[in-house]
């Protein structure tokens, strides 16, 4: 194995490089936007500096470092993977203007009448993104414009979801434990997962096939994969069924009573003793310097329930599942919430009709 020091300059530079890509093609985003970005109404609070910003950044890297080097997962250097994603610069760049136009008409429902048979909630074009969630062209873009938005970040913040998974993960007795990704997206997650724990049962669930889509081809090396094309609010799965469950950056895209709905679905599918990883965007009172962020995401990027989402109080919403928080964690602009089901916690029996 590389030295210490051979890993940590392999792990730098790669973060360095990714930071330096993803922000310039946010940096050209903005440029291509121009006027947009200050039309949007001014903030309540301040917006971060460029010099807080790079120090929680910092911090996020010198944790992820951390646990690297604890042995939570392997270097995150995939440099193969990292090509494969940065190849969409150009469709990324060419989609910005269309992003921009529907901002600017505030077009967010271009997909409503297309996606019959999906919960209307969903049908909207979240981030003002071209297909909403719909189109194959859409699950192809969607890497790229999150590592776009968080400039190089979106990974490592991911990456932090998994600290208490490998921590069940290596305490437990169960044989075969099962990990649920609610919203699993393009698979993002669930990749990293598997190539720190091949041979982990995993099931990535989500409301969009095309989405699906790239997920089986993200996974396709391994085995033990399910893919679920069903809503998180009534998931096709058994009763106590789940060892894990994370959802990384879903809930602030769902209306306020289907969060609870999710949340009582994640008790029911959760064995006793299992856990659920809420990595969602920072509330207000979680980090005081970047509360201008969550004032403008919201119009910016039309995120129709994420002002709600921003100042709901978690602890009620998962208890009212029967779910406890036991710890919470902050990688910059995330919020990493762990809540417990009870031990002595019967699966509730459905009812005969
Ligand atoms: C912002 S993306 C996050 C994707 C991924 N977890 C990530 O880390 O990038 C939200 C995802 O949640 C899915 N989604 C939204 N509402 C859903 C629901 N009710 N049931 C299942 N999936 C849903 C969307 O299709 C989309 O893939």
């Amino acid at each position: 194995m590389a030295s210490t020091a051979t890993r940590a300059l392999a792990y730098a530079a790669a973060q360095v490089a990714r930071v330096a890509f993803y922000g310039a093609h946010y940096l050209a985003a903005r440029a291509i936007a121009r006027d947009t970005f200050s039309g949007v109404e001014k903030p309540a609070h301040p917006l971060p500096s460029m010099a807080t910003i790079l120090s929680a950044m910092r911090d996020l890297f010198v944790e992820d470092w951390k646990n690297v080097e604890a042995g939570l997962y392997p270097l995150p250097v995939n440099l193969a993977a990292e090509l494969r994603r940065a190849r969409a610069s150009a469709r990324f760049i060419a989609d910005v203007p269309k992003v921009i136009s529907r901002q600017r008409r505030r077009g967010h429902d271009e997909v409503r009448a297309r996606a019959n048979g999906l919960p209307l909630y969903y049908r909207q074009n979240f981030h003002f993104q071209t297909d909403g969630y719909l189109t194959e062209e859409s699950a192809r873009l969607y890497d790229f414009q999150v590592e776009a938005l968080f400039a190089g970040t979106a990974d490592a913040m991911r990456r932090r979801a998994y600290v208490p998974i490998a921590r069940l993960l290596d305490r437990t007795k169960t044989k075969k434990p099962v990990l649920l990704d609610i919203g699993a997206g393009t698979g993002q997650f669930l990749a990293f997962v598997k190539s720190a724990r091949p041979k982990l049962k995993t099931i990535a669930l989500d409301l969009s096939e095309p989405y699906l889509a790239r997920v089986r081809r993200a996974l396709s090396a391994y085995k033990d994969v399910e893919f679920i094309a069903a809503p998180a609010e009534a998931m096709p799965l058994p009763d106590a069924s789940i060892d894990a469950a994370a959802s990384i950056f879903v809930f602030h895209e769902l209306p306020p009573k289907v969060r609870a709905a999710v949340a009582k679905q994640i008790a029911r599918v959760l064995k006793p003793g299992g856990i659920f990883v809420l990595a969602e965007t920072i509330q207000y009172g979680d980090a005081p310097a970047f509360e201008g962020l969550i004032d403008v995401f919201p119009s910016l990027m039309h995120e129709p329930y994420y002002s709600s989402y921003a100042k709901t109080d978690l602890d009620k919403l998962f208890a009212g599942a029967g779910l406890r928080r036991t710890a919470t964690d902050i990688a910059y602009l995330t919020k990493i919430a762990l809540f417990e089901k009870p031990m002595g916690c019967k699966p509730r029996v459905r009812k005969r009709r």
